[in-house]
């Protein structure tokens, strides 16, 4: 192969921890790991240690990122299911293309127990920006009945299981309002890959079986799955060891070798080239409705190996998961509404 030229990417899951968790990411380092990996359009989560709630904590949010951030930077909204006064802000606000709703425990304190709760939101969120929920199987059956009951645009974040992967399938035939991603670490690990990465391999939803892992593919080529993101969620290498109680901080980072594993998935005849651009641009684009950034792209070619963390991380965390794995195509150029932003690969923006 030679040289192409792709869109410059998009990934609506990171997490760039600022303000309050910055010793593991903040907007500046988040930003160049994303341009490092292709993205120049990032959607940050809700779940800092001050979770983004309330307008202010938004507004601060996009503040910092402004003066730091070197990609564009949109945010996902969030909820604890008492601040239900700030939802007209968040859907009138350009900034903002989701609320993000969090059915499980993970990192962060905006898990929703309560059902009542669960329902108000879905009833005040009267928007077509989608509802994004980290809720695995049986939460998931709840907030899908809920999507429907209030006729929601509901995306499904990072599924991992089979039995999900069959809900959704099921719930897209019968024609509601869902979509569903996937990330790559749950494309390319499972649960056999933590015994030798221990903690660096502990995020949620936890990896799955090989079964699952195939669902998920299956997912991804028969349109039940309509987009790959990263949930790029640094933490410390400290922070990653697993304690003498077994814990450990729950996230991978991502947004350095999504694009590098979905060429490699065509290299293992997984998907298509094509499929590499509508799980990473098209299709994100189209669903939470983002407009496109004129004059963007990126160079680079699929063919060529690499290794991961052979030069480093732009990421403050410095590690990965797929660390000494060959992946194909990383990026040579990136060009932002005509900016050169990184050639030969290394970044030049500061
Ligand atoms: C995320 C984090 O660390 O912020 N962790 C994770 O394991 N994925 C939170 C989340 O997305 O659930
Ligand atoms: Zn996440």
């Amino acid at each position: 192969m030679s040289r192409i030229k792709i869109p410059g990417l998009i990934d609506i899951h990171v997490h760039l921890r600022e303000p309050g968790a910055t010793q593991k990411e903040d907007f500046y380092t988040g930003s160049r790991a994303a341009v490092a990996g292709g993205f120049t359009f990032i959607i940050d989560m809700p779940n800092n240690p001050l979770p983004t709630i309330t307008q202010e904590r938004l507004e601060e949010k996009i503040s910092l990122s402004k003066q730091k951030a070197i990609c564009d930077v949109g945010f996902h909204f969030g909820t604890n299911g008492k601040n239900i006064d700030e939802f007209k802000y968040a859907i009138e606000s350009p900034n903002v293309f989701g609320l993000k709703i969090y059915c499980n425990h993970t990192t962060g304190e905006m898990l929703i127990e309560d059902e009542n709760l669960l329902e108000n939101v879905f009833s005040a969120w009267n928007s077509e920006k989608p509802i994004l929920v980290h809720a695995e199987d049986e939460q998931l059956k709840k907030v899908l009945a809920f999507s429907k009951k209030y006729n929601r645009q509901l995306h499904v974040c990072h599924i991992s299981q089979e039995s999900e992967v069959e809900m959704i399938r099921q719930a897209k035939k019968e024609g509601q309002k869902v979509t569903a991603g996937v990330t790559p670490h749950h494309l390319y690990l499972t649960n056999k890959d933590v015994k030798r990465l221990k903690g660096f391999a502990m995020m949620k939803p936890p990896l799955g079986t090989k079964d699952d892992q195939e669902a998920l593919w299956k997912g991804l080529n028969d349109g039940t799955i309509d987009i790959i993101e990263t949930d790029h969620a640094p933490h410390t290498k400290e922070e990653k060891i697993v304690d003498e109680n077994g814990k450990t901080a729950f996230g991978v980072p991502g947004l350095e070798t999504a694009l590098g594993l979905m060429y490699k998935a065509t290299v293992d005849r997984r998907i298509t080239n094509d499929d590499v651009i509508k799980f990473l641009y098209t299709n994100p684009k189209k669903i939470f409705s983002i407009k496109e950034q004129e004059d963007t792209y990126v160079e680079l070619d699929p063919s060529v190996p690499f290794i991961v963390g052979e030069n480093g991380y732009e990421s403050k965390c410095g590690w990965s998961p797929f660390e000494g794995i060959t992946l194909y195509g990383k990026p040579q150029k990136v060009v932002l509404r005509g900016e050169i932003i990184l050639e030969n690969g290394v970044i030049i923006k500061s």
